[in-house]
This record gives structure tokens, sequence and C-alpha cells, in this order.
């Protein structure tokens, strides 16, 4: 009798615990997700110098999927690749004739937010994890993050009139290069590991993100700690 009392009442525990299972594993998928996270200031100074961090800038493609990225680590990368960086509002990359027309997306696992660069803040902009749809690279899945680099050409403009679409188009790639060199920089100053990645699902990134009717996708950058080589 006790015994089937014990087994009746440990029958009932594992189903609670099962019950409760999502919540306790990780992320419960119906809880609501906030529509912005306000980011944590930028940090003011890192251990390794510019030079240093040219020295040792390089291309990684394989990622520790389980080490995240601290949020301040975070904010300071994106504040590097083309935050707010002067009192007017002129920002860490340059861009033609001052035209604010770069975006960037961060896509992770809690969903896919734009980096507003004025308020420093993410924006949702998706609840799917869209990191294995959104670059053409298997790997880049990994990553804690994927950074998507879009260009809005319906930004340009009575300053920019004579610019015809393929030359916007053109600025646009000069002004992906120079973010991307930032968060190139920023990554090595941090120890993460980072790649400039042309290889990005256009159409997927266009539906996802909700891009606007003349925003061009342009490059993916994944961000996480490299993988570590074994001995
Ligand atoms: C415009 C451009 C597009 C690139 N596209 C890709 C890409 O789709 N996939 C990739 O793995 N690397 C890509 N790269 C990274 C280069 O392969 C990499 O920079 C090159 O191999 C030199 O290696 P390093 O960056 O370590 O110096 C791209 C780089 C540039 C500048």
């Amino acid at each position: 009798m006790r015994n089937i009392r014990l087994q009746a009442f440990l029958g009932a525990l594992c189903g609670a615990l099962w019950a409760f299972a999502p919540a306790v594993a990780g992320e419960d998928p119906t809880a609501a997700k906030p529509a912005k996270i306000e980011l944590p200031k930028p940090r003011e100074k890192a251990d390794v110098d510019v030079l240093a961090a040219l020295k040792g800038r390089h291309s990684s493609r394989d990622f520790d999927a389980k080490k995240p990225i601290p949020d301040d680590v975070l904010a300071t990368v994106l504040w590097a690749a083309d935050g707010v960086n002067r009192p007017d509002g002129k920002h860490t990359a340059p861009t033609a004739l001052g035209v604010r027309h770069m975006r960037i997306y961060v896509c992770r696992a809690d969903g896919a937010w734009r980096y507003d660069q004025d308020a420093h803040v993410l924006l949702a902009v998706s609840k799917e994890d869209l990191r294995a749809r959104i670059a053409r690279q298997k790997p880049f899945a990994e990553a804690q993050a994927i950074l998507v680099f879009t260009s809005d050409l319906a930004a340009f403009d009575a300053k920019a009139a004579r610019a015809d679409k393929a030359m916007r188009r053109e600025w646009s790639h000069y002004a992906a290069g120079a973010i991307g060199q930032n968060v190139y920089l920023a990554a090595e100053a941090f120890g993460l590991g980072t790649v400039i990645a042309a290889g990005v699902n256009a159409e997927e990134a266009k539906k996802s993100l909700a891009l606007g009717a003349e925003e061009v996708p342009l490059y993916v950058m994944p961000l996480g700690y490299p993988k570590a080589i074994s001995p």
C-alpha cells in the first residue's frame, strides 16, 4: 500500500515537472516578448587599442553556440558599428553626403531586432529565430547574433537628388564596408569572432525583417565567441 502511494506521488511529481518543462529548460515560447530592449551604455574603453585590434583582425566562421555575448559588449559592438558618436547625431561610420540610410538588424534566438542608433535601443521586428534562415552559410546559425546590414535607398533625400539608384546602391556598399570594419575591430577588442559575408537570403530578409519597399539587404556579420579548437 505504501509502495502504491509512493508510486502515485512520484507519478504526479513527474507530471508536474513535465508540465513546467519548457519554462525550466529554456524560454517559454508563448511568453510575451518586449517591443523594445534598452541597451546598456556602450563601453568607453577596451583593453585592446586600435592598432592591436588591426593587427589581430581576421575572419571567423565557427562559433561557440553556448557562450553568450554580455549585453554591454553587444551594445558596444553595435555602437562601434554605426552608433551616434557626436552631439550633432552623426555616426561612427561615414555615409555619402551624411545621409542616414544604413540600418542594422540583430537576429538572435530571442527574435530579430532593429538597432535604433539615436535611442541606442533594439526594436522588435520578429519573434522568430531567423539565424538559420537569413544567412546562407549554415555554421552562422551557431553564432549568438547575426547582424544584417541593409540600406534604405528611399532615405536618400533632396541632398542626394543627383544620385540615381545605381549610385545609391554603390554608396551603400561603401558605407557597409566601413560599418563592417568597425564591427571587425570592436569584435577583435572583445575576443569575439565575425566575418563580413555577402551570402544573405535576400527574399527571406525582406519578408521576415519587414524591410521597406526600397530597403536592400547587403551583408551579414555573424557574431560570437570562436569555437575552441581542440588540441
Ligand atoms: C565584399 C565581401 C564579401 C564577402 N563575402 C563572404 C561570404 O559570403 N562568406 C564568407 O565566408 N566570407 C566572405 N567574405 C570574407 C572574406 O572571405 C575574407 O575577408 C577573406 O577570405 C580574407 O580573410 P580575412 O578577413 O581573415 O583577412 C567577404 C568579404 C568581403 C569584403
